[in-house]
C-alpha cells in the first residue's frame, strides 16, 4: 500500500514490521501511533483533512485486514481434541455457517466510542467481571456498613477471598478507577496527565423492564493531573456526545451523591432525537439523564498513592446500551442480551 503523507507511509511501515511480533495481533489497532496521527486531524487545514482522512481510513483497513487474515488461518486450523468427552462416533454437530454471524451492535458501537476518545487522547483498559470487596467499595471511599453499597445490589460467589469476603460480579465499571490510577500514576511525574476510558460488562440484582437489566455496559473514564477542574469535565463529555451524535448538544448537571466524588453529579444532555421539543425517548422532558460524574474524591487518590493536594481528577461512569438506544431509537433495553436475530440482523 503507498501513502502519500509521509508521516501515514512511516507509521504504516513501523506498523507492518512490529505486526509480525506481536502476540495479540489485533493490538496492532490499538497502536499508540494510529493514536497520535487521529490526533493530528484537528491541527490540519479544511483542504489537507480530506486526503489525511482517506488515507487513514486506508491505513486502518490495511491493518484490519492483516488482523482478520491471521484470525482466519488460526480459524482454518484442524481442532485436535484431547479430551472427547463425548461419542466418537456420533456424527458431528451441525454449526451455523460462521458467515451468518455479524457483530453485535454493541459491541460495533463501542468501537466508535473508543475510536472518538483515542482521539481526544484517552488509552482504553477492560473492565474485569469479577472483583473483590476492596475494588467494589473500600477503594472507592465506601468504608464497610456506608449505606451507599445498598446502592450497588448484585451477585456474589460461594468462594471467599483472603479476607474471607465474597467475590462480586461488578456493579460498576468504577473497581477499575483504583488500577488505572495506580498503572498510570507515573505519567503526573512526567507531567502528562491519566487519561483512561474503561469499557466493561456489568451486574445488577434489578426488576428488569425496558430500561432496566441485569446485565449491562458501562463506560467509565478517569482523568487525572494539575488544575483540573469541573469545566474540564463537563467539556469533555459534551464535545464526546456531540462527536458521537455528530450534532451540537446543551448539556447540564445537577448535584448528586456518590461517595467517590466531591462533588457529585448527574449529567444530561438535551435529547438527540427531538432537540428539547418532547418526546417518546425523553418521556416529553427535552432532557435525557445519562451519566454519572463528579471530581474525584481525594480518599480515592490517597488509595492509589497520588497527593491529592496537588493532583485533581474527574471521573464518569454510565451505560452504553443508553448511547446507543438513543442513536437508534431503540426501545427496550431487553433485546440486546435477548439473542433475537429479528433486532440484531438491523444491525449487520
Ligand atoms: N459508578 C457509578 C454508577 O454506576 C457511576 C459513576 C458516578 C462513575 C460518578 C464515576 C463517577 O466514575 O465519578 O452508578
Amino acid at each position: 500500500m503507498q501513502y502519500q503523507n509521509s508521516n501515514i507511509a512511516e507509521t504504516a511501515e513501523l506498523l507492518v514490521a512490529r505486526f509480525a511480533t506481536l502476540q495479540k495481533k489485533a493490538d496492532i489497532l490499538r497502536a499508540v501511533e494510529l493514536k497520535a496521527l487521529y490526533a493530528q486531524i484537528p491541527t490540519l487545514t479544511l483542504e489537507e483533512r480530506g486526503s489525511f482522512g482517506k488515507e487513514m481510513n486506508q491505513l486502518k483497513q490495511q491493518l484490519e485486514k492483516m488482523v482478520n487474515t491471521v484470525q482466519d488461518q488460526v480459524e482454518a486450523l484442524p481442532v485436535i481434541d484431547v479430551t472427547a468427552p463425548f461419542d466418537v462416533n456420533a456424527s458431528a454437530p451441525k454449526l451455523l455457517p460462521s458467515q451468518q454471524g455479524s457483530e453485535h451492535p454493541l459491541m460495533r458501537e463501542l468501537e466508535v466510542v473508543l475510536d472518538i476518545f483515542y482521539r481526544m487522547g484517552f488509552n482504553a483498559v477492560e473492565s474485569r467481571e469479577i472483583d473483590d470487596d476492596y475494588h467494589m467499595f473500600e477503594a472507592l471511599n465506601f468504608p464497610e456498613g456506608h449505606p451507599a453499597r445498598d446502592d450497588y445490589d448484585t451477585f456474589t460467589t460461594i468462594q471467599t477471598d483472603s479476607k474471607g469476603k465474597p467475590f462480586i460480579a461488578t456493579a460498576h465499571t468504577s473497581t477499575m478507577q483504583n488500577r488505572v490510577l495506580q498503572k498510570y500514576k507515573a505519567n503526573l511525574e512526567n507531567d502528562e496527565p491519566i487519561a483512561v476510558v474503561i469499557p466493561g460488562r456489568v451486574f445488577r440484582n434489578e426488576d428488569l423492564d425496558a430500561r432496566h437489566e441485569h446485565t449491562f455496559y458501562q463506560l467509565e473514564g478517569v482523568y487525572v493531573g494539575k488544575d483540573v477542574h469541573a469545566g474540564n469535565l463537563i467539556a469533555t463529555l459534551k464535545t464526546f456526545l456531540q462527536e458521537y451524535y455528530g450534532k451540537q448538544l446543551e448539556v447540564k448537571t445537577q448535584p448528586f451523591y456518590f461517595p467517590f466524588t466531591e462533588p457529585s453529579f448527574e449529567f444530561a444532555l438535551s435529547c438527540p432525537f427531538c432537540d428539547k421539543k418532547g418526546c417518546n425517548i425523553c418521556s416529553q422532558s427535552g432532557w435525557i439523564e445519562l451519566l454519572g460524574c463528579g471530581m474525584i474524591h481525594p480518599n480515592v487518590l490517597r488509595h492509589a498513592g497520588i497527593d491529592p493536594e496537588i493532583y485533581t481528577g474527574f471521573a464518569w461512569g454510565g451505560g452504553i446500551e443508553r448511547l446507543v438506544m438513543m442513536k437508534y431509537g431503540i426501545e427496550d433495553v431487553r433485546h440486546f442480551e435477548s439473542g433475537k436475530l429479528d433486532f440484531l440482523r438491523q444491525f449487520s
